[in-house]
């Protein structure tokens, strides 16, 4: 297939980079979205989110003319659609008195519906949004088909996971291996041949059901070993250990690869995914359910560390350094260092948030600091929720200077215990209840 001008509708994380990669390797790109500011801060040349070397790239697409931003797709070679697919807040479904989660596809579907007026014969359409097992047959197929083209017949369909990690996307945007699923074997070879313009990583072909699962499967499977570390580090404080160095001399065993224990898990993908496979069979998924109610219980467990620190947390000031879902990105999407501040307020402290990626988040009920320092002067103790690297490169005795915090609480082992302690703190750390050696 020649393929010339292309349709990316969803410019967020994904759809953006992959829209000006596009552009740049020299497609027409008309990249879409319903958000008037996203279009606008786009059309000015800004970019709404923050990604390493994204910015340069958007604007040489936008210069070259490669790139147009738009509210409506146009006729195209191919429509590639990247846009959310979050869980709902309001509803949830019940299987044997378990609780699940489930999937919003309202922005998918009318994705999909935006491009019937312009689906064409020859087209190509290919779903990059991580979806519930069988989306791209069961439901992408039917409303594309509404406009009298039969899929792999009329048109090329395909699903094609995007695995990329924030902040090196557009480097894993062109080494990553991608899958490429097909409802047909041409459909994939379609799909192949438009991700070749610019992926250098191996392009497999397969159907489409087998790469929606092969998502889901990879951030599944990090939950529920993220599950394990978590349960990990609650059993070491019942038994007087340090997790982290329990978990590094584990970790020595050469098949052994236990991951960190940390607040919980957030971001969009991987506290969200599992969900798509318990809420399609959730008959079939205990662990995975169980999974993600050790996950999503981690921010009680902090929370209950902060009482060990502090006791009663009533009046308390606590500053809480991070409230990304991760280290050294901007996203706060399913935080559940957001989580752990609502819960120390519902305790009656008072928390004060310092988050460098994004000082002016504007989260119901949290109270952001403009800068480090008037988060932790007058702090009771202060919360180390994300390994953002400047937090873990500060320097102990400047940060005693300006704070008269003198108990840390070291969620994500970001701090060397024994500097802190030198500079005059007192330091608790997650997953660490280190009994003096008589107890034992
Ligand atoms: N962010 C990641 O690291 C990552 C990694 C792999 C997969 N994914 C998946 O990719 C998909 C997109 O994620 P994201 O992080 O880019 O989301 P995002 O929220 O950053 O961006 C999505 C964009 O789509 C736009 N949008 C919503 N409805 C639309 C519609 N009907 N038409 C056009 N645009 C619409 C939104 O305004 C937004 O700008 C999700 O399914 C996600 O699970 C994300």
């Amino acid at each position: 297939m020649n393929f010339q001008k292309i349709c990316v509708l969803g410019l967020g994380y994904i759809g953006l980079p992959t829209a000006s990669t596009f552009a740049t390797h020299g497609l027409q790109v008309v990249g879409v979205d319903t958000n008037s500011h996203v279009i606008e801060t786009l059309r000015s040349g800004n970019i709404h989110i923050h990604e390493p070397g994204l910015q340069t790239v958007i604007e040489s697409a936008l210069t070259s003319g490669n790139l147009t931003i738009s509210f409506r797709p146009e006729e195209a070679d191919a429509f590639l659609i990247a846009v959310p697919t979050p869980f709902y807040e309001d509803k949830q479904g019940e299987y044997d008195g378990r609780k699940y989660r489930l999937a919003d596809m309202r922005a998918v579907i009318s994705a999909t519906e935006a491009i019937l007026p312009y689906l064409r014969k020859g087209n190509l359409v290919i779903l990059e949004s991580t979806s519930p097992p069988r989306t791209t047959v069961d439901l992408i197929k039917p409303i594309l088909e509404k406009s009298g083209l039969k899929a792999g017949v009329d048109f090329h369909l395909c699903y094609s996971p995007e695995r990329v990690l924030p902040g090196q996307i557009l480097r894993e945007l062109t080494e990553n291996a991608r899958v490429v699923g097909g409802i047909t074997p041409d459909s994939a070879k379609a799909g192949h041949a438009l991700y070749a313009i610019f992926v250098k990583g191996e392009i497999i072909e397969t159907d489409a059901t087998t790469a929606e699962m092969v998502k889901l499967m990879e951030n599944t499977t990090r939950d529920v070993n993220i599950a394990i570390a978590n349960e990990f580090s609650r059993l070491a404080e019942k038994f007087g250990v340090d997790v982290w160095e329990a978990i590094r001399l584990a970790n020595l065993h050469p098949r052994i690869n236990i991951l960190s224990p940390g607040p919980g898990v957030g971001g969009h993908c991987i506290s969200v995914d599992p969900w798509f496979f318990v809420e399609t069979a959730p008959e079939l998924t205990p662990l995975i359910y169980h999974a993600r109610q050790v996950n999503d219980a981690q921010p009680y467990f902090v929370v209950e560390k902060v009482k060990q620190a502090l006791g009663s947390l009533k009046g308390k000031k606590i500053a809480a350094l991070g409230l990304a879902y991760k280290p050294n990105v901007d996203d706060l999407r399913e935080s559940p260092a957001t989580e752990v501040v609502h819960l120390l307020q519902k305790e009656g402290a008072q928390v004060k948030v310092w988050e460098p990626f994004k000082p002016d988040a504007n989260i119901q009920g949290i109270n952001m600091a403009a800068s480090l320092e008037p988060a932790i002067q007058d702090a009771d103790a202060v919360l180390l929720l994300v390994k953002h690297t400047e937090f873990v490169n500060l320097n102990p005795d400047h940060f005693a200077s300006k704070t008269k915090a003198r108990i840390l609480i070291d969620c994500v082992n970001g701090w060397d215990a024994n500097s802190w302690q030198k500079a005059g703190f007192q330091i608790y750390r997650l997953g660490v209840n280190k009994l003096p050696i008589t107890n034992l």
